[in-house]
């Protein structure tokens, strides 16, 4: 299967371990990391900079299609600057972080993002993890992979993570935040987390993540 394999899709809700086994599996293989969340997270980031409204779909777009982007490769990661800045830390903030959903539902900055997203592949091959990777960005990837896990297991991950990042939060707030995206993130009416037709689906409550890394390099190398 490797030769044809251009894109690997990786999907799943918040705090499924998307990030780590995708870093994984493009490691193991020499693939190209995408976080295609981190876009997302761009577009908030340049409109919350700017001012804007961001209940206001017109305005958010407006500050979007505004700004420069240009998209690089660097150490085995796709990376992006906005208006020559490139944001990293700042995608993590908490102010992002409570209205990046809402920004992503916008269909305008979905078609942007996606966009964007497909005209990565110019790059070489990657593994890309979102939400609609194998629904919506490559549907024609033969490797699609659907990561789940409870979300009990899921929002202790995302309160572990924050908490070693320094943030003093509390572990029902995250597992009430975690909630909230979840369900923007399966109802909103443009692309919502679905799983794939041909995804294979991993339940990692259980697994680690090293064990889900390996499960999905061997399903792409066999
Ligand atoms: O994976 P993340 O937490 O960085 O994603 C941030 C937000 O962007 C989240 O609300 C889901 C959304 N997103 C999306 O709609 N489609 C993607 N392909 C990736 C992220």
């Amino acid at each position: 299967m490797m030769e044809k394999v251009k894109t690997i899709a990786v999907d799943g809700p918040s705090a499924s371990g998307k990030s780590t086994v995708s870093k994984g599996v493009a490691k193991a293989l020499g693939f190209i990391y995408v976080d295609s969340g981190a876009l997302y997270r761009g577009v908030t980031w340049n409109a919350i900079r700017k001012g804007v409204d961001l209940r206001d779909d017109a305005a958010v777009a407006a500050s979007m299609h505004g700004a420069a982007w240009d998209f690089f490769v660097q150490d085995g990661a796709a990376a992006f600057s906005v208006d020559g800045a490139v944001p990293v830390q700042e995608l993590r903030e908490k102010e992002v972080r409570e209205a990046v959903a809402g920004v992503a539902a916008m269909p305008e900055v979905r078609r942007f993002v996606v966009e964007n997203l497909q005209a990565l592949a110019h790059f070489g091959s990657l593994v890309m993890e979102g939400r609609d990777i194998g629904t919506v960005v490559f549907p024609d990837s033969p490797c699609k992979f659907y990561l789940d896990a409870d979300p009990e297991e899921r929002a202790m991950r995302r309160y572990r993570e924050l908490v070693a990042a320094g943030e003093d939060e509390k572990a029902h707030e995250v597992m009430d935040s975690l909630k909230r995206r979840d369900t923007i993130d399966t109802t909103r009416k443009t692309d919502p987390l679905k799983v794939a037709d041909d995804a294979q689906v991993i339940d990692s409550t259980s697994m680690t993540l090293e064990e889900v890394i390996k499960k999905i390099v061997d399903a792409v190398t066999e």
